[in-house]
């Protein structure tokens, strides 16, 4: 079978025709122990790192009203979720192309009054199923290092925000300081893959780091952001530099010019 492990789990291979198939099968194999794994993996940090990632945008929007969000690869919800809270009044959808991931969704915030004001659908972020100019704001997290073709996810996210617009990237990035980049790397190469493995899943989890070597570096990220058409792109490190959110702008049309930032801002 192609893009499987020895234990028969799915294990996408970057560069071959299968690899969307083989990443929505992974995430089907995963999605009902993914919350678990995720805080596990994480040591209880995603906790912190979603509401951060808000916290956040509210400065670098300072204020400009969200009326319509989409959240893409929302998974099992945790970020749509959040920013439906953090915009009572917005209309937000929730998308994600694996229907095992939106059924966890459903399930794991039954009780959860947002969810009701929630719209979800099924769709790949390469084709994005909504007009030009249709969103305020765009967030995705832990999404970007999935995707078959990165150029031109973030061209689609750019499209489908107004001009004023922003997305919202979180995602793993690598520390700052030598030292800890150092066990980060031990950590992701052999800890998570020996997680994985005992779990029933050597797939999916000998693919999680070479998904984050296959994402280039923060500063090259920045940059394709700015190619994609974004006009103000800060990264803001959380963590050590862990994981970044890269907070990317449309300038509006009576912004007087494009203005990049490309130094990391704060440090949490
Ligand atoms: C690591 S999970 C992150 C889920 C969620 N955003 C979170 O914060 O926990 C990545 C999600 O992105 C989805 N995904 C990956 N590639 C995608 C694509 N091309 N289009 C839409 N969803 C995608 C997967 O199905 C999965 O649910």
């Amino acid at each position: 079978m192609t893009g499987a492990s020895s234990d028969g789990s799915p294990f996408p291979r970057r560069g071959e025709p299968e690899f969307e198939r083989d990443v929505r099968r992974m995430f089907t194999h995963i999605a009902r122990g993914y919350d678990g794994f995720d805080h596990l993996a994480s040591m209880g940090n995603d906790f912190l790192w979603r509401p951060r990632a808000l916290w956040d945008l509210d400065r670098f929007r300072a204020g400009a009203p969200v009326e319509r969000a989409l959240d893409l690869g929302c998974g099992t919800g945790d970020l749509a979720i959040l920013v439906q809270r953090h915009f009572p009044r917005a209309s937000v959808i929730a998308v994600d192309f694996t229907s095992a991931m939106l059924a966890r969704l459903r399930q794991r915030h039954a009780r959860s009054r947002e969810l009701g004001r929630l719209s979800l659908a099924r769709a790949t972020g390469l084709r994005l199923p909504f007009a030009d100019r249709s969103f305020d704001l765009v967030t995705n997290a832990f999404v970007l290092r999935n995707f078959a073709d990165l150029s031109r996810a973030l061209a689609e996210i750019r499209r489908v925000l107004r001009p004023g617009g922003t997305a919202l990237t979180l995602e793993i990035t690598e520390p700052t300081s030598p030292a800890f980049r150092a066990l980060f790397h031990a950590y992701f190469d052999r800890v998570v893959p020996w997680m994985g493995a005992a779990a029933g899943s050597a797939g999916p989890y000998r693919y999680l780091p070479e998904s984050l070597k296959a994402l280039p570096p923060r500063d090259a990220l920045v940059a394709a952001m700015q190619s994609a058409g974004f006009s103000r792109v800060e990264p803001h490190l959380q963590s050590m530099g862990i994981v970044t959110t890269f907070l990317a702008g449309v300038s509006a049309p009576t912004e007087p010019g494009a203005q990049a930032v490309n130094s990391p801002v704060g440090q949490g």
